[in-house]
């Protein structure tokens, strides 16, 4: 009985002393890139060369459409690309707000396309579209 109050006695103690110390430890962290909103296209190129490459290349056609300079370019105009006619039809031109929306959920932004991914992190999709303007030198 005694050991088991003294275990219990140590573990608050134990508690008592981690605590502020991780309390500390939080306060003293730099802001996260979520928080400041900043991007990096160094990232977003090897996101793209994780998640989309599946699918895509930059210069030829795949299951998906070439995406090189696809930041700036009207949604749909890749010759001889079979699109759905969602994506035919649609007539946005790719930049932050429809890339954005296109990434967080294809069949939500235009319903009936054949894209079948999506990039569910706001930061990653920061990311890919900070290396997409910057590769197409806007
Ligand atoms: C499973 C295969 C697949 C993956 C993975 C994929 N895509 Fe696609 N993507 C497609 C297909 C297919 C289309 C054409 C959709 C249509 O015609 O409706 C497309 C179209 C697009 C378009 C429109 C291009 C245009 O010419 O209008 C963009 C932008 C795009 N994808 C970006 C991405 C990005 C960025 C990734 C990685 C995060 C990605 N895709 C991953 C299959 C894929």
């Amino acid at each position: 009985m005694f050991g088991v109050c003294a275990m219990a006695l140590a573990a608050e103690l134990l508690l008592l002393r981690v605590h502020p110390f991780g309390d500390a430890g939080a306060a003293a962290q730099a802001p996260s890139r979520e928080q400041t909103g900043a991007v990096d296209p160094v990232r977003g190129k090897a996101l793209f060369e994780k998640r989309c490459t599946g699918c895509h290349a930059l210069t030829t056609d795949h299951e998906g459409p070439r995406l090189e300079k696809v930041y700036g370019r009207a949604s749909g105009s890749v010759a001889g690309f079979p699109y759905s006619d969602a994506l035919k039809k649609a007539h946005v031109v790719w930049e932050d707000g429809s890339l954005d929306k296109w990434l967080t959920d294809p069949d939500v932004f235009l319903p009936g396309n054949n894209m079948d991914f999506l990039v569910a992190k706001p930061q990653e999709r920061k990311d890919l579209i900070a290396y997409f303007k910057q590769s197409a030198g806007k």
